[in-house]
């Protein structure tokens, strides 16, 4: 299952500042897009308006072909629902296991599946198979990020948004979380979008789309090495 988002003319503003100054942004349902550009170049900014965690002064933002920034209380609900959001600072909960941060967004509301044999399988998915009654405090930073990961797919969301998901890892532990973000995005179809300032964490994705002060200055497709490497063969 997955989602094509649809950012049309989108502006916000805080305060003087323009955080977003009309940005206009298609992403195909399934796609890795990478959102790359200078602190305050308005990624973060995007990625809440996406996920409804705020509202554009300007324009229309449409995800599944449903228009999300006029959704009544209920709408909201159901699109955050839909939407996975993994941070640069984990936001794990330090009292709880592992096994109960995860099942965290699926506590508060009945769902049809059995949520603790989905967390399970969530962090063996994650590679922490064995550590379900851990304390967060225990684990590394990468490891803590695998929880967070877990944790924003308990509910399938169709949309997974990730802000500098890496940002607070060393480069070969934030190559691996973005290598488990892209199999993971595979194997559940979803759309992802990903702020980095991380060239190579933007490479692994199928498209870089640069910002700056606000706008989009750049949108780059990017190919896949196994392609090139292809059509080089091919050409032999
Ligand atoms: N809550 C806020 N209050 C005031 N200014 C903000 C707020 N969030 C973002 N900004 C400003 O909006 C601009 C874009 O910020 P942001 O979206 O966080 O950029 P990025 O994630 O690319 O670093 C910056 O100038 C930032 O200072
Ligand atoms: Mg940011």
């Amino acid at each position: 299952m997955s989602v094509a988002v649809s950012v049309r003319g989108v502006s916000r503003s805080h305060g003087p500042a323009r955080a977003l100054d009309g940005v206009d942004l298609e992403v195909e349902a399934g796609q890795a897009v990478a959102l790359m550009g200078p602190s305050g170049a308005g990624k973060s900014t995007l990625l809440h308006l996406v996920g409804a965690m705020d509202l554009p002064d300007e324009g229309e933002i449409h995800v599944g072909g449903e228009r999300v920034d006029d959704l009544g209380r209920r709408g909201l609900d159901r699109h955050r629902r839909a939407v996975g959001f993994v941070f640069q600072r984990f936001h794990l909960l330090p009292a709880l296991s592992l096994l109960d941060n995860v099942l965290v967004p699926v506590l508060p509301r009945r769902v049809g599946f059995d949520r603790r044999a989905r967390a399970r399988a969530l962090l063996a998915a994650v590679g922490l198979a064995d550590r379900e009654g851990t304390l967060p405090g225990e684990l590394s930073g990468g490891e803590q990020q695998r929880v967070a990961i877990a944790r924003a797919l308990i509910a399938r969301p169709p949309l997974l948004l990730a802000d500098e998901p890496t940002g607070n890892l060393d480069s070969a532990t934030g190559q691996e979380i973005v290598d488990l973000l892209l199999s993971i995005r595979e194997e559940y179809g979803m759309t992802m979008l990903l702020a980095t300032h991380n060239p190579e964490v933007a490479a692994a994705c199928d498209r870089v789309v640069r910002m700056r002060d606000g706008r989009v200055v750049g949108d780059d497709r990017v190919t896949p090495a196994a392609d090139v490497l292809d059509r080089i063969g091919r050409l032999g």
